[in-house]
């Protein structure tokens, strides 16, 4: 009878599977001794504005992912935004970008007169469709978005031969991807100008911060005669003219960002071991059950920045409502995915990206239609958000893989119990 209790669903009145404490489980950042003495270093120092330690965490990206140039920001957005002004995008050039990602990979680009075009996520990996991608270029486009969503680097040799073929940039958005690679090339070495977040939540943390990254000088020239006035002062080219107006923005990083920013990198391979180890062996478990949980194929090395998993309605016949209430009532703390799809945003759907980058009335303008991409919309409603366990033990797995044994083995019962209106 015990045991029957035990493995009832706790929606049907069971024994919830999840007891532990998700709060030192889900703890992030881990901020430490070492990030503290980097803080105080800045301050004691008394230069909180200017500190030598932008220039050395300029320095670690450049190493970390290989590249020329760094240039840090005071947030990813600020790096994005140089990134599409770098390439010089005009007034009506079209930039091929996914609809399923943070809002700041694609709306940058409206403050410099380009259009969006939305492209459909493939389900595999969730990044940009290369398939969709051809589809869409015309004689207008200049550049495609590549977000490695949630720490899983995309297809790239697809979309690295796609903008070859027809000459386009790539931007790689790696904010969700410290530390991953793809075909042993780390994210962040991707694209012709590439970004990463330091936000709170992100991998290798500084608070607020961001930070660029290119090869081309020319690319690095442009953002810092957007946005750091210290650096144009620096340049030793004809730009450094404009060190006395700038671009008019300024986007430079604090330096006690900086000193978080570098002292967490130093650390995101054991944290980012952490999570992988974790994560990886909830997803063996789930992969068991009938779901699909971006466990990466050889050539890629992923991270987790957050843990999603698709369930699939031929294996598991709970609408996923139910699903995650029924998860919920095990104590488990599940959700839909964070970030809605873009395209189906009042920005886009009711014309007001317009007031940002008027277009050109005589020219043709998108009208962005929530019903559009199928395939991303279809995905998107069978996934399901998990803790991303940053720093779990086994035991918080272990009753999450229990409680999902428990809902999947009875989900027969629980769907007579609980149609979805009544949850
Ligand atoms: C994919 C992606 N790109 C860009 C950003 C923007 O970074 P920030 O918050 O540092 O401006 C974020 C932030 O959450 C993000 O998730």
């Amino acid at each position: 009878m015990t045991q029957v209790k035990h493995n009832q669903p706790a929606i049907l009145g069971g024994v919830p599977a999840v007891t532990a404490d998700h709060a030192p489980a889900n703890r992030w950042p881990l901020l430490t001794q070492e990030d503290e003495r980097a803080v105080l270093e800045v301050m004691r120092d008394g230069n909180i504005s200017t500190h030598p330690v932008i220039r050395k965490l300029e320095k670690d990206y450049a190493e970390f992912t290989g590249r020329k140039y760094a240039l840090a920001h005071n947030n990813g957005t600020a790096g994005l935004f140089a990134a599409f002004y770098a390439l010089g995008l005009k007034p009506g050039d079209e930039v091929l970008v996914p609809s399923a990602t943070f809002w700041a990979s694609v709306v940058p680009l409206l403050w410099l007169g380009a259009v969006p075009v939305f492209c459909e996520s493939e389900a595999e990996r969730m990044g940009i469709d290369p398939e969709d991608v051809r589809k869409k270029i015309t004689a207008r486009t200049r550049a495609i978005v590549v977000v490695h969503l949630w720490g899983l680097p995309g297809k790239m040799t697809e979309l690295l031969q796609i903008a070859k073929e027809h000459g386009l940039k790539i931007i790689e958005d790696a904010s969700h991807a410290h530390g991953a690679s793809w075909r042993g090339r780390p994210c962040g070495s991707l694209g012709d100008i590439s970004v990463f977040s330091l936000q709170g939540d992100k991998l290798s943390p500084g608070g607020e911060g961001g930070v660029f990254l290119c090869d081309e000088y020319d690319y690095f020239e442009k953002a810092a005669c957007l946005g750091d006035i210290t650096r144009i002062i620096e340049l030793e080219t004809p730009a450094r003219r404009f060190a006395a107006t700038s671009f008019g923005i300024k986007t430079r990083i604090a330096p006690v960002s900086a000193a978080i920013a570098r002292s967490q990198l130093r650390r995101l391979w054991e944290n980012n071991q952490r999570r992988n180890d974790n994560l990886e062996y909830l997803s063996h478990a789930l992969k068991k059950l009938g779901f699909h949980t971006f466990l990466a194929p050889p050539h890629i090395e992923r991270v987790y920045f957050e843990y999603l998993i698709r369930y699939n309605p031929e294996r598991c016949i709970l609408p996923r409502d139910v699903l995650i209430e029924a998860l919920r009532r095990e104590g488990c703390q599940v959700a839909v995915p964070r970030y809605p799809l873009l395209h189906q945003q009042p920005l886009f759907t009711e014309g007001a990206w317009k007031e940002i980058a008027r277009p050109d009335p005589e020219s043709p303008v998108p009208e962005y239609d929530p019903n559009a991409l199928p395939k991303t919309r279809a995905t998107n409603e069978t996934l399901i958000k998990l803790p991303s366990f940053p720093n779990a033990g086994r035991g918080i797995l272990d009753q999450y893989i229990h409680a999902f044994e428990k809902v999947i083995a009875g989900a027969e019962d629980i769907l007579q119990h609980h149609a979805p209106q009544n949850v």
